[in-house]
Parts: C-alpha cells; sequence; structure tokens
C-alpha cells in the first residue's frame, strides 16, 4: 500500500466473470484501490479497453497488444514490487506457478481460482505459512465462511456449504444424459462463467468448494457438510461445539465478497451493490443432498480422501470433460465417466511435489481427450 493509502491490484483474469467484477469495485473506489496489473487470455478486445480505461503498469495476455504498459509473464507481475495484492481468478492449473511466486514475494491472495488448492493446497498454505501471506477467499460460500468466523476464537465443529443444486437438481438420469450446453449454462441465481456453470450443474463445483474449505478453515472433510438451499441467500452456515450457528446472508452477487477481501480487515458502504429484501423474499429452504443422482460429486470427495495427486486429476479431468461437452462432443453424464476413469487409472505419487502435481495435471488432460475422443 502506498503513503496514500492506495492498494495495488493485480487482478489476474481481469477479462472472466469474476476478474470484470473486481474492476467494478475498483473503479468504484479510485481511492483505495488501483488496477496496476492485468492478466488475461485470448480476449485482446476487452482486454485493450480495460487497459486504456485503468493504465496499469504491467499486463499479460496471449500476445503483446499495448506498448504503454509493460508486457510480462504472469509470475512476473506476480512477484513485482508495484503490486501489494493479487486476485486470482484463471481457471484450472495456469494460475498455480503465479500464485505460488506472489505468496514467495509477500503478496497478499485473494483466491476466487477453486483448482489452485485443490491441487496443491497443502503445498500453498505451508507457503503462505511460512512467509506470513494472507490467503484470502473470494468464492461466495468461503467468503461467508469466513465473515460468520471473523471474532471467533473457538474452530467450528462443521461448516455447511450450501448449494442452488443447479438447473437440473430435480432431473431424472435419462432427463440428464439430453441435457444440452445451452440448458447447462442456464444457472438459476448466479451469473459466472462458463466452466464453474457447468460444475455448478453436475455439483463438482460443491466438491470442489468441499476441498477448498478443508484446506481454508483447516478442518476434516468430515466436518464439511452440503445442503441443498436453492434460494442462494445463505452463502454457507458454521456450527459451534456448544450448538449455536451462525451464516451469512447476502444479495448472489459476487462483487460483494470481492469487495469484502479487497477492503478487509475494513468494511466500506457501496450504494451499486444490492440489498436484501427480507419481508418480501421467498421462503428460505433447505433440503439433504443427493449424492446418487450427481456422481461428479462424490467423485470430488472420493478424490479429496484419497489425496496426493488424485485431486489434481480430478481437477484436470473435469476441465478437460466440460471443454468436450461444450463443444457438443459428449453428454452431460458422460462427463463423470471421464473423470472417474481418469481417476481410476492414475498411478498415484505420494506426497507429491509442485512439479508432480503439475504432472498428473497434464497426465489427466491428454488422457482424457483421449478417452474422449473414443466415446
Ligand atoms: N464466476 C464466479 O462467480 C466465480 C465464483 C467463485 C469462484 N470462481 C472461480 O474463479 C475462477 C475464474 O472464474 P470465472 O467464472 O471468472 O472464469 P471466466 O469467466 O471463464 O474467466 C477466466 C479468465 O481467465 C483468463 N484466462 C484463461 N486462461 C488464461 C491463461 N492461460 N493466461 C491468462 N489468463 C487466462 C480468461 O482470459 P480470456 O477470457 O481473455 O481468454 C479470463 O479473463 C475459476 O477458477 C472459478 O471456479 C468463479
Amino acid at each position: 500500500m502506498d503513503n496514500n493509502g492506495l492498494k495495488k491490484v493485480a487482478v489476474f483474469g481481469s477479462t472472466g466473470s469474476v476478474g470484470r467484477q473486481a474492476l467494478d469495485i475498483i473503479r468504484a473506489f479510485p481511492d483505495k484501490f488501483q488496477a496496476a496489473g492485468l492478466a488475461a487470455g485470448n480476449n485482446l478486445k476487452l482486454l485493450k479497453e480495460q487497459i486504456n480505461e485503468f493504465r496499469p503498469g504491467m499486463y499479460h495476455s496471449s500476445s503483446r497488444i499495448d506498448y504503454t504498459s509493460k508486457f510480462l509473464p504472469l509470475e512476473e507481475i506476480a512477484c513485482s514490487p508495484e503490486i501489494d495484492l493479487i486476485i486470482m481468478a484463471i481457471p484450472g492449473s495456469v494460475g498455480l506457478a503465479p500464485t505460488i511466486a506472489a505468496i514467495r514475494s509477500g503478496k497478499t491472495i485473494a483466491l476466487a481460482s477453486k483448482e489452485i488448492l485443490v491441487m496443491a493446497g497443502e503445498h500453498v498454505f505451508k507457503e503462505a505459512l511460512q512467509q506470513q501471506v494472507q490467503i484470502l477467499p473470494l468464492d461466495s460460500e468461503h467468503s461467508a465462511i469466513w465473515q460468520c468466523l471473523s471474532g471467533e476464537k473457538s474452530k467450528p465443529e462443521k461448516i455447511f456449504l450450501t448449494a442452488s443444486g443447479g438447473p437440473f437438481y430435480n432431473y431424472s438420469h435419462t432427463r440428464l444424459k439430453k441435457v444440452t450446453a445451452e440448458q447447462a449454462l442456464c444457472h438459476p441465481t448466479w451469473k459466472m462463467g462458463k466452466k464453474i456453470t457447468i460444475d455448478s450443474a453436475t455439483l463438482m463445483n460443491k466438491g470442489v468448494e468441499t476441498i477448498e474449505a478443508h484446506w481454508f478453515f483447516s478442518l476434516p472433510l468430515e466436518s464439511i457438510k452440503i445442503l441443498i438451499h436453492p434460494q442462494s441467500i445463505i452463502h454457507s452456515l458454521v456450527e459451534f461445539v456448544d450448538g449455536s450457528m451462525k451464516a451469512q446472508l447476502s444479495a448472489t452477487d459476487m462483487r460483494l465478497p470481492i469487495q469484502y477481501a479487497l477492503s478487509y480487515p475494513e468494511r466500506i458502504a457501496n450504494s451499486e451493490l444490492p440489498r436484501l429484501d427480507l419481508e418480501n423474499m421467498s421462503p428460505l429452504t433447505f433440503k439433504a443432498v443427493n449424492y446418487s443422482k450427481f456422481p461428479c460429486l462424490k467423485l470430488a470427495l472420493d478424490a479429496a480422501r484419497m489425496g496426493d495427486t488424485y485431486p489434481a486429476v480430478l481437477c484436470a479431468a473435469d476441465e478437460i470433460a466440460v471443454e468436450l461437452f461444450l463443444s457438443g462432443q459428449i453428454a452431460f453424464t458422460e462427463i463423470a465417466i471421464l473423470i472417474e476413469k481418469a481417476l481410476e487409472k492414475h498411478t498415484c505419487t505420494k506426497q507429491p511435489s509442485l512439479e508432480e502435481i503439475l504432472q498428473a495435471d497434464s497426465w489427466a488432460r491428454s488422457y482424457v481427450r483421449t478417452q474422449g475422443e473414443a466415446l
């Protein structure tokens, strides 16, 4: 932070759903936050517009598009002394190396990219502890738990991650087989990037979030429960040893958890964020999750229990399977089949290094691609 209290932020994945919303918050508070670095992939048109608006000192993309700002690799932006906080919102394994580099250079990380903790949660938190670096959750569920635990000295006994259930919660297996990409991309309560929207429809997202919560809050997997809550108003709950529970409620708008992480430990007023109207909202309901209907969720929890390189294989296999589904090459129900095959075929490496985790990731990608083509 500079002498004027301006936090210099690098937004990784600036052209994506989380990245664009992070820039909305930065735009709303020019005296508090500055977009000092931007990183994106192929959406060069939008990135160029963002560079013209925010004038970051550095940027990264699939090719060079600007000469007023330094074009740097992701790791160099992550380590730059010009940056105080990194918003990591690039899906998949791409963000892992820059996240580790950022931690090693003492940067606070606001983490949206779930895959990083799923693949390498132990490494990330070990490094963060050594460097005394904060990893702040951006995902709405983990932000909710973080907010519920704020000021508490005791660990919770249980965490309840809420799930809307996605668009197909009441579908039969036969109906699920015929689901199209267009239908799966219509999430009932959240507007997000394509990959996470499909993961929400298969409930893989909730499995992945369970693994994230395990690392974020140092809780055993058995203490993390999933609860279907179709209204998505309660973003998660904690239960303490005395039976007392705390929940965090807010409108379904990712800008809120993003702003909380950016302004932490302060809360700041933002009239652009929607408020809940408690008197006029529909009743809040909860029910147990049906694991047998959503095999991706079960596979994620199995991979979490097996540990080592299995969670990395899970993530990579899911990413490619979702890609194949979105391009019309496999059916919705074949996503789980491909992930299961990859987990079964994988030769696990015990206590893997970061390099071994990335090797498992690339093995799973090519395995699922080949198997998917053969289906
Ligand atoms: N969306 C949400 O509400 C939400 C909530 C919680 C957590 N998350 C997590 O946050 C992450 C981002 O989600 P999203 O929904 O924002 O995804 P998204 O809309 O698909 O955006 C992905 C971003 O990453 C960039 N990117 C992709 N590959 C890249 C590469 N090789 N190098 C540099 N940049 C690259 C994309 O750039 P281009 O578009 O320019 O190619 C884009 O800016 C995911 O891990 C997701 O699970 C998302």
